[in-house]
């Protein structure tokens, strides 16, 4: 059941229900477009573990964002943090030059990771990183004399980002088959997981569509399923 919404929560929620925008330009990811703009479902306000819509309508976040919340929405601590930091130093080139603040979360980072895990390169996405990872596992093996070993390994069903790399290591065809070939030498390895436990489309609730709660479950019954390899 929801809890009594604060006021000036609501207040900022419903200014946000004005889009006096046109909904054509944005482009939205892994969203069935033309549907989404027909009935849109807009999120205007978030604070710990709740979104609210534009009408005021609170629902549990329980993907905590896209999986990148996991701290909650709007802490006083983080927002003072980034507002602070934007005020002293927002950016500094990485090239040649450098934010002083990143040799310190590197230095933390390796602190946090097992033994043997000692350096940090910084990228801006998950797949960035896949296609990052994927070019220093090939350049290593050259670096050390073995210029052959160009072979890539995925899993069937595997998610790595939506980069030429990821897509190719990737074992989910739908969101590779209009982009060519992709990487060559990559070859897949069978899934671990049983598509038949994920529940179709059809066969979620309607409910589910309209839930209170983001979650797994809504997650997979409101977003196109890939077609199994
Ligand atoms: C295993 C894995 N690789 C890559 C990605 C892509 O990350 P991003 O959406 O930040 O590009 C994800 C995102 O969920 C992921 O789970």
């Amino acid at each position: 059941m929801n809890k009594a919404i604060d006021p000036a929560v609501l207040a900022v929620a419903q200014e946000g229900s004005a889009h006096p925008h046109s909904m054509d330009a944005y482009w939205m990811p892994f969203t069935a477009n033309r549907q989404f703009k027909k009935a849109p479902r807009l999120l205007a306000k978030a604070k710990d573990m709740h979104f609210w819509t534009p009408e005021g309508r609170q629902i549990l976040d329980g993907i905590a964002g896209l999986w990148c919340v996991n701290a909650g929405h709007a802490r006083p601590k983080i927002v003072k943090a980034i507002a602070d930091q934007a005020a002293e130093l927002d950016y500094a080139p990485p090239f040649n030059m450098a934010h002083p603040k990143a040799f310190e979360l590197a230095e933390r980072l390796v602190q946090l990771t097992p033994a043997g895990l000692n350096k940090v390169f910084f990228t801006n996405s998950g797949s960035e990183s896949v296609d990052t990872a994927l070019k220093m596992a090939i350049a290593y093996h050259r670096a050390r004399g073995e210029g052959t070993r160009t072979r890539l390994i995925g899993r069937e069903r595997g998610y790595h980002g939506v980069n030429f790399g990821g897509i190719s290591v990737g074992g989910i065809v739908g969101n590779r088959k209009l982009f060519g070939t992709g990487l060559g030498g990559v070859d897949h390895l069978r899934h671990t997981h049983d598509w038949r436990a994920t529940p179709t489309r059809a066969a979620c609730p309607s409910t589910a569509l309209n839930s209170p709660t983001i979650s797994s479950a809504w997650w997979r019954c409101t977003t196109p399923r890939p077609s199994p390899r």
